[in-house]
């Protein structure tokens, strides 16, 4: 059902303006790719389409490491920055305007690179892996959560509601494409988790990420803009007309792979990590 209303508003801008963003699996799936790349204190993070900056303010806040969140869309930044300061965050946390393809960073510059439901947005996602590689230093990480298919999908009708109203090319990687790309790009200890949205805990956790003040704003935002700009209420018309059964088909991966060093450098020992994770309240023993 091609969508050819000149009122439309594309889907992350729509987001930008309400302030919020989603990936699948929300706080678990952040949690499980933060203990991929053994994210820890010391750590100089970047988080690549950051959004409103969500992952990074938990991972500033949580785990007590520095990041720098980078967007395309200067309205998620803005948003980014804001919540930060609302937050006190100080010098914990740094966005700035960026395009993942093509970073203002030079080689080696952060410990952990991650990136969430970003990939699913750029056509180039091989010469994206090669770009995060770059920024990495030399024994860091880099993780992906993206969406990929879970079982092939029946019709045409669940790929055009991607394609037309979340801006999404349907043609994803699936699972073992991932692979080949962070293996092309020089990465190794490559590790993947693939997860249906059949566990319901995982995709309820998507509020979690959001604070009880953040919330209220999303809340107030989307009130707001339901009543002053037509273009928002066509997408939420839009929208139930999603497909039954889409998310059945679609699912996500969680992808992360260690950049390649000559002389391979030492993670934090996993006792360190788990006690980490346990202080920020994170049940550790749940992570598969
Ligand atoms: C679905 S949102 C996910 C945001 C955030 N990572 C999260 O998990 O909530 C995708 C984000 O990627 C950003 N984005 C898309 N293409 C980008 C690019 N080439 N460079 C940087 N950011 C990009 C969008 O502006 C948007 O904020």
């Amino acid at each position: 059902m091609p969508n050819n209303s000149p009122s439309r508003i594309p889907y992350l801008d729509l987001q930008a303006a309400i302030g919020a963003t989603r990936h699948m699996g929300g706080l678990e799936a952040t949690k499980d790719l933060v203990c991929l790349c053994r994210v820890g204190p010391a750590h100089h993070v970047l988080d690549v389409g950051c959004g409103p900056g969500t992952t990074a303010r938990l991972l500033a806040r949580e785990v007590g490491c520095r990041v720098t969140g980078v967007d395309i869309r200067p309205a998620m930044i803005a948003r980014a920055i804001e919540a930060a300061r609302s937050a006190r965050l100080g010098s914990r946390v740094a966005f700035r305007v960026a395009d993942a393809r093509s970073l203002p960073f030079g080689d080696g510059a952060f410990d952990a690179v991650l990136c969430e439901s970003v990939a699913t947005f750029v056509e180039d996602k091989p010469g994206l892996v090669r770009e995060l590689a770059r920024v990495t230093k030399p024994g860091g990480r880099i993780g992906f959560n993206e969406e990929v298919w879970v079982k092939p999908p029946p019709s045409d009708e669940y790929m055009a509601f991607m394609r037309h109203n979340m801006d999404v090319e349907p043609d994803l990687p699936a699972a073992r494409d991932w692979e080949g790309f962070l293996l092309s790009a020089g990465l190794q200890d490559i590790e993947t988790r693939v997860f249906d949205r059949a566990d319901a805990g995982r995709e309820s956790s998507q509020k979690r990420r959001y604070s009880l003040a953040d919330g209220l704003r999303i809340l107030v935002r989307s009130g707001w803009l339901y009543l002053v700009n037509p273009a928002f209420r066509e997408y939420k018309r839009l929208w139930k007309q999603m497909p039954e059964g889409l998310f059945e088909y679609l699912g996500y991966g969680i992808f992360a792979g260690r950049v390649t060093v000559p002389h391979p450098k030492k993670d934090l020992p996993v006792g360190t990590v788990r006690s980490i994770y346990r202080q920020a309240g994170w049940d550790w023993t749940e992570r598969k």
